[in-house]
């Protein structure tokens, strides 16, 4: 839409079933926060709408696993993502919750207008029913055996073990997860949207009207309508969520993806309806075609926002549709897709306590590696090679020196400018087109290339000092170097607009120290924005360099849940058949002490070791040789080994016994050893 008079934004409204991490802000709130701090630079008239989703059935269960009330949970994590997005400077016009009363009377209301329309067709099906629970089983709530992998405990939407996603009645022997009997099939009524019925509406508008849209989206989109849409079920056998609001409808809800969507529109009413001086009437922004609506989401929610909210505010009737959906891949955390459940995420909450005072940075990394096009990967090497490459020493270093020299030349007063050199010129030609550059950029939804071509304003700036030298020409020439900073201070505030969007704390300390009082987008682009003979503050590093140990840090604890995960997923061995006493007197196992331990060359596996054993010597061989790096670290230590093991020769070498070590849950071997020295050759029993 070119011509419009006000745009709503919107972001997912995360699950309040657990903290948020890297994943959300770089694939939803950074890009969106970016985009409306923009628009707001700009004058123009935004709404950015934020909410916690708290309904669906994965909260019911976690509050079932603590026995806490779903209510519980959901105040809890509310309370910790509101948080963490407002310690990130995400600017959401308001952040409110599917809970509130505003947003069950909205959900309600827009179930029966579409209900009183005709909107809905009614269904009855057979569903998995727990007798003694006395309550129908969502899909999570079944478990079985996946008819794929054969893994016993697969859920009734998903095999974890195979990732395959199932229907419940595909599970092999189901069983509740309530009460762990075997449900029954029993029939159940629900309402649909008969997506059928919207298909040709739907694909005029997103295939033919929307080829804008970035190539993900429309490409899913055209996915989903080429295979045929099918009737969606909007209600649920529940006791967790909105009622639905028609007679004959006890033990329903609305199902969580239908009230959920409908929360972007209630935050607004109860944002409008509390300031109405300042927001005007909710209506505006939801029912007026001046509005623009876009909606910041990842990837696995663009079917819900690109075809079944637009059917459903189309089935109302007096809603707007979205115009753009912005959508981006998934980030991945050092190789690994992010996982709540295996712990394997950079939390906000975490990073904020590791990190205090560094939210741009890692705002900085998400939107320089922001999964915009495809899946990325986080890592930690990559932050600290982006801190201190690029925001240290680009970004940071053009500030300092620009402040420190005009310190110390000119008492910390903005300098008069003089004639320009054919090298100014140059210099601010480039500079001036960035605007336009980032601009465009950032109308595209393109935030990575947008924040790299910001960056060309810090890059353009240190090469200007470089190139100049004011340091050296202040030695015979004050007024040239009054015009060298004078530019670079004119840029420095230049800098300071063009990332309020990006990092925004820095942003307002750069501000700060220029003693910028307004500033707009407008602005951008002017040598005029700092006065001479204006004071400046005293300089203050923005940037500081990240060192080596604080990063490896990060990856310890990282590598600390792998192997936590690992011994989680650990199962024992069945016991093997019994054997007699006298069988294990058989076993002649010992203690030594290691004499020489080494490689044995051309053989990466194996150790070599002299033991004393009480007796005389001997030599074993081990395969344990990639556990050991440093094997000489071992000589002067005990092990156990098997003193009467058959002798036999590997690699050329007798080797006189076996030596015991365990196998770890990851498959590493760790040497079984007495804690306290004991004499050589005592037996274990
Ligand atoms: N809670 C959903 C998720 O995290 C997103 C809901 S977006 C909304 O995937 F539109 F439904 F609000
Ligand atoms: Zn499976």
């Amino acid at each position: 839409m070119t011509n419009y008079k006000r745009t709503t934004v919107t972001s997912a409204l995360p699950y309040a079933n657990g903290p948020v991490h890297i994943g959300h802000l770089a694939g939803v709130y950074v890009p969106a926060d970016i985009y409306v701090r923009y628009l707001r630079l700009k004058g123009e008239e935004v709404l950015f709408i934020g909410g916690s989703d708290e309904h669906g059935v994965p909260i019911t269960i976690k509050a079932k696993k603590e026995g806490v009330t779903p209510q519980d949970i959901v105040d809890r994590y509310h309370g910790i993502i509101k948080k963490s997005f407002e310690e990130f400077g995400i600017t959401f016009d308001i952040y409110s919750r599917t809970t509130s009363k505003t947003h069950r009377e909205l959900a309600s209301d827009i179930f029966k207008t579409i209900e009183s329309k005709g909107g809905f067709i009614e269904k009855t099906n057979e569903q998995y029913y727990d007798e003694s629970a006395q309550q129908f089983l969502a899909d999570r709530y079944i478990t079985g055996k996946c008819p794929h992998c054969g893994n016993e405990n697969a859920y009734g939407d998903q095999c974890e073990a195979c990732g395959t996603s199932l229907n419940a009645t595909d599970l092999i022997n189901p069983k509740s997860a309530i009460s762990g009997n075997v449900p029954v099939m029993r029939e159940t009524k629900h309402w649909y949207l008969p997506l059928d019925q919207h298909e040709a509406w739907l694909r005029k508008w997103i295939l033919e009207d929307h080829k804008e849209w970035k190539t993900n989206v429309y490409g899913q989109c055209k996915s989903w309508l080429d295979m045929g849409l099918q009737p969606r079920a909007v209600s649920r056998d529940l006791d967790w969520g909105i009622p639905v609001p028609v007679p004959g409808a006890e033990g329903k809800v609305l199902y969580v993806w239908f009230d959920a969507p409908i929360g972007y529109i209630s935050n607004t009413k109860e944002l409008c309806d509390s300031q109405p001086e300042k927001y005007g009437n909710w209506e505006k922004w939801w029912k007026d075609d001046d509005t623009r609506l876009i909606h910041f989401i990842g990837k696995d929610n663009i079917v819900f926002h690109c075809i079944v909210f637009p059917a459903m505010l189309k089935a109302e009737g007096s809603y707007i549709l979205p115009d753009n959906v912005p959508a981006n891949e998934f980030l991945n955390l050092e190789g690994d897709k992010i996982s709540t459940s295996r712990n394997w995420a950079v939390w906000l909450h975490e990073y904020l306590v590791d990190f205090p005072g560094k939210q741009d940075v890692l705002r900085y990394v998400l939107t320089a590696n922001a999964p915009e096009t495809k899946d990325n990967d986080f890592t930690w090497s990559d932050f600290q090679a982006r801190n201190n490459n690029e925001l240290v020493a680009i970004f940071g270093n053009f500030i300092n020196r620009a402040m420190v020299l005009t310190q110390k030349y000119y008492d910390g007063k903005v300098p008069a400018l003089g004639e320009l050199t054919d090298y100014d010129k140059q210099t601010l030609e480039e500079f001036v087109n960035v605007k336009a550059d980032v601009e465009k950029l950032l109308n595209n939804f393109r935030f990575r290339d947008a924040q790299k071509e910001a960056m060309m304003l810090a890059r353009i700036g240190n090469k200007y000092l470089a190139d100049t030298e004011p340091w050296k020409i202040a030695k015979t020439d004050m007024n040239r170097v009054a015009t060298i900073m004078h530019l670079s201070l004119q840029i420095a505030a230049n800098l300071a607009i063009a990332f309020e969007p990006f990092l925004p704390f820095t942003s307002k300390k750069l501000r700060t120290m220029l003693g910028m009082t307004t500033f707009s987008w407008k602005d951008l682009g002017k040598i005029d924005l700092l006065k001479a003979g204006s004071q400046l503050e005293a300089p203050e590093l923005l940037f500081e360099k990240i060192e080596d140990e604080i990063v490896q840090a990060q990856v310890q604890k990282l590598l600390d849940t792998k192997k936590a995960n690992e011994a989680a997923a650990y199962k024992a061995a069945p016991v093997k058949e019994n054997v007699a006493f006298e069988y294990f007197m058989k076993m002649d196992i010992r203690v030594g002490t290691v004499l020489d331990c080494k490689r044995v060359p051309k053989a990466d596996k194996l150790l070599q070791f002299r033991i004393a054993d009480g007796l005389e010597e001997r030599t074993i061989l081990s395969g344990i040789a990639q556990h050991y790096p440093n094997p000489e670290e071992l000589i002067g230590s005990q092990v156990c080994f098997i003193a009467n093991f058959e002798p036999r020769k590997l690699r050329g070498v007798m080797s006189e016994g076996m030596i015991l070590s365990a196998e770890d849950a990851n498959g590493r071997l760790v040497l079984i050893q007495p804690k306290v020295n004991v004499t050589n050759g005592v037996e274990v029993k």
